[in-house]
């Protein structure tokens, strides 16, 4: 039997083409780029069609990248067919995790929140190895949906206090405009996190 989260998520892949059509590589990521080490792994987590698995491995990473829908893998894997790179897709429910110590010299988190995983990412990061953290985070003015799962969201200064003995290169909270049609015009709070596992 399906995921209850792959259920909802292949339904998205599939049917909806905002999630169907593949998205640019995450800013964060692009802009710290230089930060990354030439060689190593690359961990994309819940990583959707891996727009940034995708851009890194393009540049001669090579990326893990792992989610709980296979229709969202499938997406990934024509474009990786296409063009014959260095990326390995693993079906997996990241609420309940398991990844091998010290072994990423770069994890991605883009848009999905499971604590459990944050300390999983603790122990799974070699030292030395980048975290580039982004989702959302409570925010009382703003009008949630019905079916809004409160575990989704971080709590204000929740993802600092996380990693607090590593090296911040970049953290913040501020407001994102939302991408949903329903809620144009709106915006979101969102945490980006930028940090480096201390050797
Ligand atoms: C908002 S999308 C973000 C995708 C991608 N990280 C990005 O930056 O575009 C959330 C992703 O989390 C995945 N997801 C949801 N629940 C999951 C779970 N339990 N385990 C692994 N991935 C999950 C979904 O399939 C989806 O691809």
């Amino acid at each position: 039997m399906s995921h209850p989260d792959a259920l909802i998520w292949d339904d998205r892949y599939s049917n909806d083409m905002r999630w169907r059509n593949l998205r640019s590589p995450r800013n964060l990521v692009i802009s710290y780029q230089h930060l990354i080490p030439r060689s190593g792994l690359v961990l994309d987590a819940a990583c959707g069609s891996t727009p940034t698995g995708l851009h890194l491995a393009r540049q001669g990473w090579q990326v893990i990248a792992l989610d709980v829908s296979n229709a969202a893998l499938r997406i990934a894997q024509s474009e990786v067919q296409k063009e014959a790179l260095p990326i390995s897709f693993a079906l997996m429910d990241l609420m309940n995790p398991w990844l091998p110590s010290n072994r990423f010299n770069v994890i991605l988190n883009f848009y999905f929140l499971s604590r459990p995983l944050l300390a999983t990412y603790r122990k799974s990061m070699k030292h030395g190895g980048i975290l580039f953290f982004e989702t959302f985070v409570r925010d009382e003015s703003f009008s949630h949906e019905a079916d809004d799962n409160p575990h989704h969201y971080l709590e204000p200064h929740e993802l600092k206090s996380h990693f607090k003995d590593w090296n911040i290169i970049h953290y913040e909270e501020t407001q994102r405009a939302s991408r949903s049609t329903e809620r144009r015009n709106r915006s979101r709070r969102i945490a980006r996190l930028v940090a480096r596992k201390l050797k």
